[in-house]
C-alpha cells in the first residue's frame, strides 16, 4: 500500500513544473509500479519504490498501532476514517499501522455452522461490513478502496469502481463470492469475535485503540487530532511530517518568468 500512495504523490509532485512523471511505455496500473524491478524502471520510479520498500522494512517495529471499531453506514465512522485516519495514514504510515474492524454495533447469532448478523443500521449496513471485510481478507490495497467507499455519497454502489480503481487486477465475482459465502460468514465472526473483547467493552463507534489500549483520552486525542498523537507516541526518530530531520529541503519552488 506504501507504494501506491507514494507514487500518487510522485505522480503529483512530477506534474508540478510541467514535468514529465509517466513514461509512456509504463505498462501497469499505479497500484502495481512496485511490484517488480522491471515495471519500476519502466514507470520511471525505481527509486521511489526503492525508498517505500526500504521505509517499510523499518516500519513495523516501534509503528504506532491504530485500531479502529467501526460500521460502515455509522456518520461519525464514515467521517473519522474519511477525514482523520486516511489522511494521516498517507503522511504517517511510516510509523503507524492501522487495523479496521468493520462490525461495531451489529449483534450475530449462531445458525447452525453459520452466523446470522444484524446491523445498526439495517441490511445495508451489513453488506458493507462484509464487502470491506473482505477486501481486507483479499487485498493489501483494501484501506484505499475503504476510504473511497467511505467518503463516496453510496457507500455500497461505490464499492465495485472503488476496488476497480486501486486494485484493478482484483475480481469482483471473487469478492461477491465471499460476500456471500461461508469465508465471509466466518471472517466476520472473526470481527464480532475481536469486537466483543475489547476491553473496555466499547459503548459506541468509532471506537479507537492505540496500541492495542483504549482510553477516553486516548480516544478524544484521537479525535482531535490523530495526526499528533502517532506524532507523539512513536519511539522512534520522528520522521520529516513530525518534525524530525528532513532528508530533502522541501524549500524549492517554480518561479513565474
Ligand atoms: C518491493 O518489495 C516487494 C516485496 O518484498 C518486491 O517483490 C519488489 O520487487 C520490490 N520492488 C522493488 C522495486 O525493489
Ligand atoms: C483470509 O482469510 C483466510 C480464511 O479465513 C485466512 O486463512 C487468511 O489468512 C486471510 N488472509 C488475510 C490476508 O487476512
Amino acid at each position: 500500500m506504501n507504494c501506491a500512495v507514494l507514487l500518487v504523490l510522485t505522480v503529483w509532485f512530477g506534474s508540478q513544473c510541467g514535468g514529465n512523471a509517466l513514461s509512456s511505455s509504463c505498462p501497469a496500473p499505479p497500484s502495481e509500479w512496485c511490484s517488480s524491478m522491471d515495471t519500476a524502471i519502466q514507470c520511471g520510479v525505481l527509486k521511489h519504490c526503492l525508498l517505500s520498500n526500504v521505509t517499510r522494512s523499518h516500519q513495523t517495529e516501534n509503528a504506532v498501532e491504530v485500531g479502529l471499531y467501526y460500521e460502515s453506514l455509522c456518520p461519525g465512522c464514515r467521517l473519522f476514517l474519511a477525514e482523520m485516519l486516511f489522511p494521516t495514514w498517507l503522511l504517517l504510515n511510516e510509523i503507524m499501522s492501522v487495523s479496521l474492524v468493520p462490525y461495531g454495533n451489529a449483534k450475530e447469532t449462531p445458525d447452525g455452522q453459520k452466523y446470522v448478523y444484524e446491523c445498526q443500521h439495517g441490511e445495508q449496513e451489513c453488506l458493507g461490513n462484509m464487502i470491506e471485510t473482505c477486501l481486507l481478507n483479499m487485498t493489501r490495497m483494501a484501506f484505499p478502496i475503504i476510504f473511497c467507499m467511505e467518503s463516496s455519497t453510496d457507500v455500497i454502489k461505490s464499492a465495485q469502481s472503488c476496488a476497480a480503481l486501486y486494485s484493478p487486477q482484483l475480481n469482483w465475482d471473487k469478492v461477491m463470492g465471499c460476500v456471500k459465502g461461508d469465508v465471509g460468514n466466518q471472517l466476520m465472526h472473526q470481527n464480532a469475535l475481536m469486537t466483543e473483547a475489547l476491553n473496555p467493552p466499547h459503548n459506541y463507534v468509532p471506537w479507537i485503540t492505540i496500541n492495542g489500549a483504549h482510553t477516553e483520552d486516548l480516544q478524544d486525542k484521537a479525535m482531535t487530532s490523530l495526526f499528533t498523537l502517532v506524532c507523539s507516541m512513536y519511539k522512534g526518530t520522528k520522521p520529516a511530517a513530525c518534525g524530525g530531520p528532513q532528508k530533502t529541503s522541501y524549500k524549492t519552488y517554480c518561479h513565474n518568468k
